[in-house]
């Protein structure tokens, strides 16, 4: 056990990190496409509803869970219940997390890698360095293997720095100029033209089609990447938070942070793909649905911000600074996930920890990109696809039968005691029990069938 363990200065520096872990990739390059092509505004609303009914009550099984054991995922797992042979499943599931998680980062940073490229190629193109800058955003091998080297060295720096003076000191930084960036560019993307056609296929309700299985199932899988459940970023985030800390109500302000900014980004997305219409860039595929993920950053953009002479270098620039941020305040939280096994189950200082962990998974990143087409789609699809909700079952499972009510409710008591009478103590308990590993169980049957 390590002799001291970091927490959060404050509840604002909690949030920030928690959010920014939150608020990544999926959030800016998933979800304002899925809400055009998918109801708008009713979408919108109907995410709203699933991530507080379903996915809030999953993240709070971890937050509390972490804050309660304040220790890291398999250690916390292994605590909750009385039971020996349950406590090597809990051991075993959190170290089902770690790698879960560390894959996730494996491919997550060979992503984040092709933002730092897009960020830096702007610039680089706008001094004359027109070939490094061509490099930079055309897939290649070595570029891969370099920017996502890059970024994972970016990454590994922040997580050495521990939980004040890394992650929560960079959160603080980073997360206020994320906002602030993704506010300017929708302002100055709403003044151009074709950008309220794009407003209002955004945010026009249409009911009908929201009502079908398929999509509520697809958006409750990306409310749950979304908000990083399952593989223990979350509970180890809690672990960190403060026993003075009202965890229900810190937990709310992440979750709707999240939300927001992914509605936010919509703002900015959906507009931009209209003015990129007005200007005859391609922005629907073959099948007439609006173009997204990969093929919307990489192309749709960039082929938008080129049309713009100056002022589209800075966009651009600033529009990819933004992808590399948000990545970054998500990738932190992965490499936490087994840097604090590291330190907590075998005692390695965070130093060597943190080298140890980065570099492993820096390595499997540069198999991966040394095998994209055989392993790139599969590590996301084994990771996110089935290790997410199978881990996030377990956890709810655990919370909710192997954690004992009396030592639950000790635990929201800590700073609330009037706990006992709220609608949280009321409801959530039963959710954790029933509702939420039945609903992740159906999203899990279905993805494998
Ligand atoms: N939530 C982040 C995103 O939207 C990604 C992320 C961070 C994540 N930590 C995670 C996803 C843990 C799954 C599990 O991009």
């Amino acid at each position: 056990m390590a002799a001291q363990r970091g927490e959060f200065r404050s509840r604002l520096g909690f949030i920030l990190a928690a959010a920014g872990s939150a608020v990544g990739l999926g959030n800016i390059w998933g979800f304002p496409t899925q809400a055009a092509s998918n109801g708008g505004g009713a979408f919108l609303f109907t995410y709203l509803v699933l991530a507080f009914a379903l996915a809030y009550p999953a993240l709070m099984a971890e937050l509390l869970i972490g804050r309660h054991t304040h220790r890291n995922m398999s250690q916390a797992l292994g605590a909750l219940p009385q039971h020996a042979g349950l406590k090597r499943i809990g051991m075993l599931t959190g170290i089902g997390g770690l790698v879960t998680a560390s894959l996730i980062l494996s491919f997550y940073g060979i992503v984040a890698g092709w933002m730092l490229g897009f960020a830096s190629s702007y610039p680089l193109e706008a001094i004359g360095f027109t070939q490094s800058a061509e490099w930079l955003i055309t897939f290649s091998t070595p570029r891969n293997l370099t920017l996502t080297g890059i970024f994972m060295a970016l990454t590994m720096s922040v997580v050495v720095g521990g939980v004040e003076d890394g992650i929560e000191r960079w959160s603080r930084r980073l997360m206020p100029i994320l906002i602030a960036t993704l506010v300017v560019l929708s302002l100055y993307v709403l003044t151009l033209d074709g950008a309220m056609t794009g407003l209002s296929i955004y945010l026009r309700p249409d009911f009908s089609k929201i009502l079908s299985g398929d999509l509520l199932i697809d958006a409750l899988g990306s409310a749950f990447f979304s908000l990083s459940l399952g593989v223990g970023t979350m509970l180890i985030y809690g672990s960190y938070l403060s026993d003075n800390e009202h965890v229900p109500s810190v937990g709310a302000q992440v979750a709707l942070l999240d939300v927001g900014i992914a509605v936010l980004a919509g703002f900015l997305i959906l507009p931009a793909m209209y003015v990129a219409d007005a200007r005859g860039v391609a922005i629907f595929n073959a099948a007439g649905g609006l173009l997204s993920e990969d093929t919307l950053i990489f192309s749709v953009l960039p082929a938008l911000f080129s049309t713009m002479d100056t002022i589209g270098l800075w966009l651009a620039t600033a529009f990819f600074i933004l992808m590399s941020i948000a990545a970054l305040t998500s990738s932190i939280s992965m490499l936490e996930v087994p840097v604090a096994y590291l330190i907590e189950r075998h005692g390695l200082s965070r130093h060597r920890a943190t080298l140890i962990a980065g570099c492993s998974i820096a390595a499997f990143s540069g198999l991966i990109a040394l095998n994209f087409e055989r392993l790139f789609g599969l590590v996301i699809t084994i990771s996110t696809r089935y290790g997410q909700p199978l881990l996030g079952i377990v956890v709810c499972l655990f919370a909710g039968w192997l954690w004992h009510r009396d030592a639950l409710l000790a635990e929201l008591k800590k700073n609330d005691t009037a706990a006992d009478q709220r609608w949280f103590w009321k409801i959530w308990p039963l959710y954790v029990k029933w509702i939420c590993p039945i609903i992740i169980g159906v999203i899990l049957v279905r993805s494998i069938l």
